[in-house]
């Protein structure tokens, strides 16, 4: 397997009988296209995690959570530890979503904390990073991008590097249907990679997954996913329908380096 992956952020949508009709859709139709290229990752609410995994038997589509807590356990009443989505069937965790940095004011200490808990836990972390729109504007994209990998990523050793995707997600692209042009998307993900060689050692960079994320959909996933730094896509909207998704995922096929 390369470093082609195409994820799934269900975000607070599918009730168990709908996560369990969407994966069954996108199972039959992986079955008649098989994706040789790129890694598929559904990430669906806690609820649904057990059951889409059950679900999922056989196939090659992982399973994510969208979140873990900065504990291991305790009386932390509705949190759900990095163990129990484990347990439930993730692989992957997403970490660093902008909505959790902006509607649950986690900060880049509290993220380091689920990051290194995460790994410690043998759980493989989507790690997401991004601009506002006022970063931007301002010119300050690379600050913001460079100050959230070193602190998010303090103390991560080099050698759990290979359990961490990157996942570039401009804030003002998410759910906006505004993409970064894929010229907008590359210049931060090459970006991306040079910080990985400073932090680390030369050629880090080059080694990992590092993902697009933001309004990403069929009409411009090909555009995107062609650029050179661009691996895959963490997809917000367009992976709530198995037909959409799907398209996604070919396009990523078809652009497969
Ligand atoms: P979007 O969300 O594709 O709906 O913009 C992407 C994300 O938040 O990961």
């Amino acid at each position: 397997m390369g470093k082609n992956i195409i994820a799934g952020n269900w975000k607070m949508y599918k009730t168990n009988p709908q996560a369990v009709s969407l994966v069954r859709q996108l199972k039959r139709r992986l079955e008649k296209k098989p994706a040789n290229k790129t890694m598929v990752i559904v990430c669906p609410p806690f609820t649904a995690i057990s059951r889409v995994k059950d679900e999922l038997k056989g196939s090659k589509i992982a399973v994510g959570a969208q979140n873990i807590s900065w504990e291991e356990e305790g009386a932390y009443t509705g949190q759900v530890s990095a163990q129990m989505v484990k347990s439930a069937g993730a692989k992957y965790v997403i970490i660093g979503h902008s909505e959790r940095r902006r509607y649950f004011k986690e900060d880049e200490k509290l993220i380091n904390r689920k990051i290194k808990l995460a790994l410690k836990n043998k759980l493989k972390v989507i790690h997401c990073v991004g601009e506002t729109l006022e970063e931007r504007k301002q010119n300050l994209t690379q600050d913001i991008i460079a100050n959230q990998l070193e602190w998010d990523l303090k103390g991560v050793k080099a050698s759990e590097l290979k359990n961490i995707i990157i996942a570039y997600e401009p804030v003002w692209a998410i759910g906006t249907g505004k993409t970064a042009t894929p010229s907008q998307a590359q210049e931060v993900h090459a970006f991306l990679r040079t910080l990985l060689d400073v932090f680390y050692t030369e050629g880090t960079g080059k080694k990992m997954s590092v993902l697009y994320g933001g309004s990403v959909k069929p009409a411009n996933a090909e555009r995107l996913l062609s650029q050179p730094d661009i691996d895959g896509a963490l997809v917000g909207g367009a992976c709530l329908a198995a037909n959409v998704f799907m398209k996604i995922i070919s396009a990523s096929e078809k652009v497969g380096k």
